[in-house]
């Protein structure tokens, strides 16, 4: 049996859309190019609930992270970074990067941001420009309450907002006209069972606006050049066709499926790894109220070396799943259940797990 690749991306990817990642190169641009381009605009806007602009960059989350940025601020603007996590801060640091003035609010490590928590940091400050939010970290498998954090931010502010939805979208309910998201950045290689290489952008008309008085400095991610090329169907710039091509089938198999069906199927999975991993008498790291629908993080029961599990798993079970990041380094494991993951990967890769602890 191969690998049972369980970490939270990249993602296994199924027969079919490994074997036409392996197509033949065409013209980036010539019309079956276009035909593609066009294709996959419409069907990411389909599942990502909005009717704005969307662009695929040749590059991983972080890159579509720096689009998010770079075309809708200025040096000097001050930013609010909402982080629960290493992806959070990450975002933050990105922005100070760039000389925006970032004002950090962060939580525990395992918790999400209350609304009403951020709102008394809106409150309490002089008006935003912009705040950053993340969907869904990765780092500690805790999803916020993005509908009722924009609800909350359009209340108090102006700011305009800006989402790290790499490890949500597609797999979690994602709303970007309805909740009033500006830029939303998303990535091939998570819920959309592509391979790693195709950033994703979404752009609201608020976004636009802020556009034309941004000044920070900008090129590869220039949305400008996008959105001037997309209109004759064609990149800036030569893409990464061989995960085009394979995020091109997926997304027409996600569509056909129906946004509904990919959600539940999402939620399912995590409910069936949440369940299995109690069942093997393991606790979870968060409550399951702010539980992640695309990836799980198991507490390391004292006593135990979580990095020795994950190495037994992989090398003598075929499983692979990860440890914590940062200050979770050896105290939590992640198992990754957002794109393709049938219930039998699932069950697999807790019977190792619980192999493996009876190893230890
Ligand atoms: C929530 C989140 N944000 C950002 C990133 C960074 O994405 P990439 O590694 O594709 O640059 C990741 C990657 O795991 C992520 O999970």
């Amino acid at each position: 049996m191969p690998l049972n690749l369980r970490i939270p991306g990249p993602t296994p990817l199924p027969p079919d859309v490994l074997e036409v990642t392996g197509g033949p190169m065409i013209n980036h641009r010539g019309p079956l190019f276009k035909e593609i381009i066009d294709r996959m605009t419409r069907n990411m806007q389909t599942l990502l609930q909005t009717e704005g602009d969307v662009y695929f960059t040749t590059s991983s989350g972080t890159g579509a992270m720096e689009t998010a940025v770079v075309n809708v601020l200025s040096p000097g603007d001050r930013v609010l970074s909402v982080s629960i996590g290493t992806f959070g801060d990450r975002f933050g640091d990105l922005a100070e990067a760039y000389g925006a003035d970032v004002t950090r609010f962060t939580t525990k490590l395992g918790d999400a941001a209350e609304p009403d928590v951020v709102r008394a940091a809106i409150r309490d400050a002089d008006p935003y420009k912009a705040i950053l939010l993340t969907h869904n970290d990765t780092s500690t498998a805790v999803q916020n309450d993005l509908a009722a954090l924009s609800a909350m931010i359009h209340a108090e502010s102006d700011a305009l907002i800006l989402v790290d939805a790499v490890s949500s979208a597609g797999g979690t309910p994602l709303a970007i006209d309805a909740w009033g998201l500006d830029m939303v950045a998303t990535a091939s290689q998570k819920a959309w069972t592509a391979a790693p290489g195709i950033g994703v952008i979404a752009v609201s008309e608020k976004a636009w606006q802020a556009y034309e008085q941004s000044t920070m400095p900008k090129f590869y991610f220039d949305i400008a050049q996008y959105r001037r090329f997309l209109e004759i169907g064609q990149p800036p710039f030569t893409p990464a066709l061989s995960t085009i091509y394979g995020l091109d089938l997926s997304l027409q198999q996600l569509v056909d499926e129906g946004l509904e069906s990919v959600l539940a199927r999402h939620s399912d999975r995590a409910r069936q790894t949440r369940e299995g991993v109690k069942r093997i008498g393991l606790e979870l790291f968060c409550e399951e109220r702010v539980a992640s629908d695309t990836v799980t993080a198991i507490k390391v029961p004292d006593g135990v070396d979580g990095i020795a599990v994950i190495a037994k798993m992989r090398d003598e079970l075929d499983v692979e799943i990860s440890g914590g990041q940062g200050a979770l380094v050896g105290k939590i494991w992640r198992i990754g259940h957002m794109g393709w993951c049938e219930p039998e990967h699932i069950d697999d890769c807790i019977a190792a797990l619980e192999k493996a602890l009876a190893r230890d």
